[in-house]
């Protein structure tokens, strides 16, 4: 009998590691995905459009880092035509450019089956396709953010240096953006389509959030729906940059915070009741043995 509950213990442990999603799987890749949702109808027009679409962003990605599309590229047609982007990190070189895109084509396919709008976030490049057009518009939606441990207390040439960091990244006119002192890196990029004016305005936010939030921490990321900051603090002992998994890898550490809480207080609970079941015991015992010198 003992033997089958070791057993079966045995068997739901190995379940339990076997379903632990942080296991590597084929989307381990990106940071985040948005996807509506209202689905189009398989075998549409608009599905159609959405996969010639995608099939241009891989051809055309050898020559540059962004590009818009609009397919059919004549007289709007609502609910058939597909308005998309790619665009990669700005000091990424064109192959390495394809195979992320491509990566991400493959990964929206999947993440966002048959939604009429999906955008894709990589480490390094992103997609986006809509049925209505985004392009130039504006757009500060905060869709990601997240900090790192905190810098220990007493570091404040570290502190400053981050400071350094992410206020360097608020300067200057470029969509894409980095800065560096010492140990740490930092990068903020705008999506290719916001004027010089628009992407200031976007950066302003995403670079004020990451200062206010994470100016503390070794690391930290703020995603806006147009524009992004980010920063990393190299060479220390701790976790140094946030997980860049996405939301099913961040939703999973909240479980685990939520895990150790209850453990905890399962914990505490259970040592009352024991506690109660002792002293009840001990109370017993004390009136049998009423005579004994120990218990008046
Ligand atoms: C895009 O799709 C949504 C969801 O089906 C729909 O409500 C909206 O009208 C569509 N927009 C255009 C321009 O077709
Ligand atoms: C879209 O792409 C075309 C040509 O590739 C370009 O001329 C245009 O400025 C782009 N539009 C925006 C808003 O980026």
């Amino acid at each position: 009998m003992s033997k089958t509950k070791t057993t079966l213990l045995c068997f739901l442990l190995t379940a339990v590691i076997l379903m632990n999603p942080s296991s590597s799987t084929p989307t381990d890749n990106y940071i985040y995905a948005v996807c509506s949702p209202a689905k189009f109808s398989p075998g549409s027009g608009y599905e159609t459009n959405l996969n010639s679409l995608l099939s241009s962003f891989v051809s055309s990605t050898v020559q540059i880092r962004y590009a818009n599309f609009t397919v059919p590229n004549k007289k709007p047609e609502p609910g058939v035509t597909v308005y998309g982007v790619f665009q990669c990190r700005g000091d990424l070189d064109p192959t390495a450019c394809s195979t992320c895109v491509s990566r991400a084509n493959a990964q929206i396919g999947t993440l966002c089956s048959n939604s009429y709008s999906g955008f894709l976030m990589m480490d390094s490049c992103l997609v986006q396709y809509d049925n209505s057009s985004f392009f130039g518009v504006q757009d500060k939606t905060l869709r990601l953010n997240k900090c790192g441990q905190a810098m220990e207390f007493n570091d404040q040439d570290g502190l400053t240096r981050i400071s350094d960091v992410i206020g360097s990244l608020g300067s200057g006119s470029q969509p894409y953006r980095t800065g560096g002192n010492g140990n740490v890196q930092g990068v903020a990029q705008c999506m290719g389509d916001l004027s010089t004016a628009q992407c200031q305005d976007c950066l302003s936010d995403a670079i004020g959030r990451l200062k206010s939030d994470c100016g503390m921490a070794q690391g930290g990321y703020v995603y806006l729906s147009k524009c992004y900051a980010r920063f990393s603090v190299a060479g220390s002992h701790a976790r140094q940059t946030p997980n860049y998994e996405g939301e099913k890898k961040d939703s999973k550490d909240d479980d685990n915070g939520v895990g150790k809480t209850l453990a905890i207080i399962i914990g505490i609970v259970t040592l009352i009741i024991l506690l109660v079941v002792f002293l009840a015991f001990l109370g017993k015992q004390c009136r049998k043995l009423q005579d004994e010198k120990w218990c008046k």
